[in-house]
């Protein structure tokens, strides 16, 4: 039987729990998952193309069926190119739905052979998001169960760097 791969697209800047969440639900319903950091030179992000691969790769090393990889251009594409039958994404609360739903459509307009997967975290995770994440860490407040405690050191170096600037 042929084996069924997903891809996880994202900017994971940087990356939460909540992401974390999703990859280990998607790990167990996917025979691959490919987490995918979108290269958006147009975005100003806080973490490099490098750093945000780097982190998720640690993050990831214990599921065997989970690798971290980079993708510019369409998501369908690139998903086309992994031969992937699905886009996994999440569903936090009410107010995602209506762009993850103009995102499934489109893409399923572009390549109507691909599935868009959603998927819920964990209810502790659902108002959490990689942007309230980077405000709170700059504006000196606690972001302790929210990400990795990686990614909390790797956000304070972040942080006292550009303070220092
Ligand atoms: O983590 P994000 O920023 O919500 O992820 C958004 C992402 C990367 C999934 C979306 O911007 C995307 O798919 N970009 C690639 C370009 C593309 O395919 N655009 C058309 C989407 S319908």
């Amino acid at each position: 039987m042929n084996k069924v791969i997903a891809i996880y697209p994202g900017s994971f800047d940087p990356p939460t729990n909540g992401h974390l969440d999703l990859i280990a639900r998607g790990s167990k319903i996917f025979d691959e998952l490919v987490v995918a950091i979108l290269r958006n030179p147009e975005k100003d992000p806080l973490f490099s193309l490098a750093e945000r691969q780097g982190m998720l790769e640690a993050l990831t090393v214990d599921f065997g069926n989970v690798r971290v990889d980079t993708f510019d251009g369409l998501t369908v594409d690139y998903a086309s190119q992994l031969g992937a039958a699905a886009v996994l994404r999440g569903i936090r609360a009410l107010s995602d739905y209506e762009y993850e739903l103009q995102m499934a459509l489109m893409n399923r307009k572009l390549r109507p052979e691909l599935e868009t997967v959603f998927m819920m975290p964990s209810n502790q995770y659902s108002y959490l998001s990689s942007h309230l994440v980077r405000e709170i860490a700059h504006l000196g407040g606690s972001i302790k169960g929210l990400v990795p405690e990686m990614v909390e050191e790797k956000l304070r170096e972040k942080l006292d760097a550009v303070l220092k600037k």
